[in-house]
This record gives structure tokens, C-alpha cells and sequence, in this order.
């Protein structure tokens, strides 16, 4: 008995004992497995990811139609393209008109939700605006058409105003954990505070909104420690939804100095696999995107993130004559993604990984239930 323990306990490597830990894994076993590099091992840890995915959310994909509506931001992120310091792009704004035509799309293309995407700003006339949108659309599409907003740092009063006008998801990334690091990514003032940002976080949950986060993997700076952390945190918060993505140097931005620093391209994008992969065991029931970042590095990223635990994709339905000013990161893409040629192959990609698109689904995440229910 003990023989055949002990012979089983020395044939399995470290990533199968962690892996049979389940609920405790803890900060060394997370850095344990995101420093995996050998193909067969990091299989092994997305086939558990994928196993978990399909026992506790099933193995749909939902979709969610991206509107970019705005590049306008009032905010200065040092490693992002549209931070307002960068003079050498054209600002845009998609008309109400536009933007109801597109959330139409979706809904008659049975996207099942939207994302409203824009840079941050707190105006009134801004904060009135996307009230006055969503009831549109709501009314646009029937009422049938879920809505997500990623709108940036609002105050309680505008997150609840756009709460009770029928937005009932909000993505809010932290982009890392670490306060100190977080003050060298960011501008040194109060509006780029990281305690503003935690505080707008826990606003949104307050709201009662499916809240989602998210962080960038491969800054400058950034250590496996860090990234790990990172997840723990996303755990601790009880989020929802989580949306990461590799970090992707711009030219025009003053983190660019440091990409001496950087990990490789391929490295971002295999860790950013690796961080997927574990926040799903560690976190069964939430829904994780695959992101555009990763398509960016590469072109099956999205399907790749799919196969490492991730169950949401967000196509891009913004027109191609504005997506080249949406760009956060160098080398975007500016795919068409509902033109039905490209939708197809996106698509039975997908499927013919044993995954099935939810057409016409909210497809919330069953972890907000969950949560709510254990609180009541
Ligand atoms: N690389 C990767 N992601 C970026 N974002 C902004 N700039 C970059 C970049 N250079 C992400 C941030 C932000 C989201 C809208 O885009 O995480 O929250
Ligand atoms: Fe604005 Fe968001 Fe870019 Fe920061 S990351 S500059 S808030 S769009």
C-alpha cells in the first residue's frame, strides 16, 4: 500500500501534484505553474482548466459585440495609445446613431450582449449621454440585448445611474495589483490613483453589477510574484468576469523607453495562456475572455485562449474607418469581425475544438449568481 503511494507519489512531477491540490493552491504553486515551459506539462494544466470549464460553465463561447464608440480619453496611462498626451491621433466619437445601428447588428447577429467601450471621461454631458444610449438600445433591441459597459473611473451615482438604465455588467481592470508598480505604469496624480481605482472597483460591485477586472501581462518591471498575485487578487475581490491580455508596447507612449526590459512577444503570450489556464481552476464559475491582445500577437490567439480555460470572445463590430484610432497597442487588429466571411472562420475554429458558440445568450456569469446567493 504504502509502495505503491510512494511509486505513484515519485512518477508524478510537481505540476500533477499541484494540479491534484484543487481548492488550495496557493501563491508558490501559482508561481510553480506559470513558470511551466514544457509543452506537455503546460497541456496538462490547460486540459484541468478546460476539464473545470466544461464541469462548471459548460463549454459554450459567448459573444459579445464590441463597440469601440469613443477614443476620447481624459486620462494619461503611460503604455496606452489613446492616453490624452498623444497629439498625433484623430479623436472620434460614433454618433447615438451609429451606435444604436450597431447594438441592432448585434442583436439581429445573436451576439447576445455588448460592450460599450470608450475612453474614460466624467463629464455631464458624457455622463448624460450614455444614459440616454442605453435606454435606446434597450428599447432598440427589444429589450433582449445584454449590455456591458467599460467606461472607466465613475463616481457611485453614475455607476447606479447607468445601473438602473439597464447596463447590468461593468469591466473595470486593475491592469496590475501591485500599487508600486501600478505608480510607474501610471501618471503621479489623483486622478491615476490606485486607491481611486480599488474604490471604483468595489463601487461597481456595490452597484450590483456583474463586475469584471482584468490586468496586463509582461510589463516592464512585472514579476511571476506580481502576476500572481494578481489572480489572488481577482479571487479575494470575488470578481465576475476577467479580461487579460499580454501587454503590447506603443510607440507613441512613454513606457515604450523600457522595452529593452520586455519579455518576448511569444513569452507574453504563452504566459498569458498560463494565467487563464490557473484562474480558471482557481476560480471555477467566472467567465474569462479570450482578448484582442492576444490576437494581436497571434492571429489564433483568441482560439488558443479558448483551449487554456477562457469562455467569452468580444468580436470587434466597430467600422473599419475608425478601428485604426482605437489603438491602445501597436498592431491592433482592424478585422471587420462581423463580416461573414471572417465570422465563419472564427467560428467553426471554435467549434471544431469540441466548444459551441451560444447564440442569443446574455451568458452571464454563473459565478455572480453563486455569489449573490451565498450572501443572501
Ligand atoms: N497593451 C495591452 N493592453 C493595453 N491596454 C491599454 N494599453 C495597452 C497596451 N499597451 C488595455 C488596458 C485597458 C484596456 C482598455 O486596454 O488594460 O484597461
Ligand atoms: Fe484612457 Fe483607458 Fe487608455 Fe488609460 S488605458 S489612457 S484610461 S483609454
Amino acid at each position: 500500500m504504502l509502495n505503491s503511494y510512494l511509486n505513484r507519489y515519485f512518477s508524478q512531477t510537481i505540476v500533477d501534484r499541484i494540479l491534484e491540490k484543487k481548492n488550495v493552491i496557493n501563491k508558490e504553486d501559482i508561481i510553480t505553474l506559470l513558470s511551466t515551459k514544457n509543452p506537455s506539462k503546460k497541456n496538462k494544466i490547460f486540459n484541468e482548466a478546460c476539464r473545470i470549464k466544461e464541469k462548471y460553465v459548460s463549454n459554450k463561447i459567448y459573444l459579445r459585440g464590441l463597440i469601440e464608440f469613443s477614443n476620447i480619453c481624459q486620462k494619461n496611462c503611460l503604455y496606452c495609445g489613446i492616453r490624452s498626451g498623444n497629439k498625433s491621433i484623430y479623436r472620434y466619437e460614433l454618433s447615438d446613431k451609429e451606435i444604436i445601428k450597431l447594438a441592432i447588428i448585434a442583436w439581429q447577429n445573436k451576439y447576445g450582449s455588448i460592450i460599450i467601450q470608450s475612453g474614460e471621461r466624467s463629464d455631464k454631458y458624457f455622463i448624460y449621454r450614455i444614459d440616454r444610449l442605453l435606454k435606446e438600445i434597450k428599447k432598440n433591441t427589444n429589450y433582449e440585448i445584454g449590455i456591458t459597459l467599460c467606461c472607466g473611473e465613475q463616481t457611485e451615482e453614475t455607476y447606479r445611474r447607468w445601473f438602473e438604465s439597464g447596463a447590468h455588467r461593468y469591466l473595470l481592470r486593475i491592469e496590475t495589483s501591485n500599487k508600486n508598480l501600478y505608480n510607474k505604469i501610471h501618471p503621479n496624480d489623483e486622478v491615476h490613483s490606485y486607491n481611486r481605482r480599488i474604490k471604483a472597483l468595489s463601487n461597481i460591485k456595490k452597484t450590483g453589477y456583474q463586475t469584471g477586472t482584468g490586468v496586463m501581462i509582461g510589463l516592464p518591471f512585472q514579476t511571476l510574484n506580481d502576476l500572481a498575485n494578481d489572480l489572488l487578487f481577482i479571487k479575494e475581490f470575488d470578481i465576475d468576469m476577467v479580461g487579460m491580455g499580454p501587454y503590447i508596447e506603443h510607440k507613441n507612449t512613454p513606457l515604450f523607453k523600457y522595452k529593452r526590459l520586455l519579455m518576448s512577444n511569444e513569452e507574453r503570450f504563452n504566459l498569458t495562456l498560463l494565467m487563464i489556464a490557473i484562474l480558471r481552476i482557481i476560480m471555477k464559475d467566472i467567465n474569462i475572455a479570450a482578448t484582442t491582445a492576444l490576437q494581436t500577437i497571434n492571429i489564433i490567439g483568441r482560439e488558443k485562449g479558448i483551449k487554456a480555460g477562457a469562455n467569452v470572445i468580444m468580436p470587434n463590430i466597430t467600422p473599419t474607418k475608425y478601428r485604426n484610432r482605437y489603438l491602445l497597442y501597436d498592431n491592433k487588429p482592424y478585422l471587420d469581425e462581423n463580416n461573414s466571411k471572417y465570422k465563419n472562420y472564427l467560428y467553426t475554429q471554435i467549434e471544431t475544438n469540441g466548444n459551441g458558440i451560444a447564440y442569443g445568450e446574455w451568458g452571464d456569469p454563473k459565478h455572480y449568481f453563486n455569489r449573490i446567493e451565498l450572501q443572501l
